[in-house]
């Protein structure tokens, strides 16, 4: 359930991993605008946090006429964890029903992701998976 009493804009978002398992995410908006949080970064803290790090597809639902993709900020964070990410941007009713719907590749949208390492900064990476 998506908390958007600013915008009336809800939006839901579900990321599945690798290894089969599936995390949602909504947005939750804040009084002072900036400080929203959109479904699709809501979906990867929710997958990180139960330790999971390698999604390979990203459905995004909301109420709109035709589909909505993720927005410049939530591209980048989808990015970090799977650059070539398959999105599933689908339009529903009220019912929930299908109205429209699309499948887009995350380097489609956004082929340049900033990369730390590849622009000679930050540190050796000792642990953990790493960025993508
Ligand atoms: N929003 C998302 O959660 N994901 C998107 O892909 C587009 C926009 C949210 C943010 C805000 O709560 C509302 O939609 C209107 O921008």
């Amino acid at each position: 359930m998506a908390y958007a009493p600013y915008s009336a804009f809800s939006v839901g978002a579900s990321l599945l991993t690798q290894s089969g398992r599936v995390f949602a995410g909504c947005n939750v908006e804040n009084a002072t605008f900036g400080a929203t949080l959109c479904a699709e970064r809501s979906a990867v803290a929710a997958m990180v946090s139960a330790g999971h790090q390698a999604p390979v597809a990203c459905a995004v639902v909301s109420g709109a006429p035709q589909p909505v993709a993720p927005c410049g900020i939530c591209r980048q964070v989808l990015a970090e964890f799977a650059p070539d990410l398959v999105l599933l941007l689908a339009s529903v009713d009220a019912r929930g029903g299908v109205t429209a719907k699309k499948i887009v590749n995350l380097a489609t949208l956004f082929p340049q992701a900033f990369r730390l390492h590849q622009a000679g900064g930050g540190r050796p990476l000792t642990s953990g998976r790493g960025p993508r």
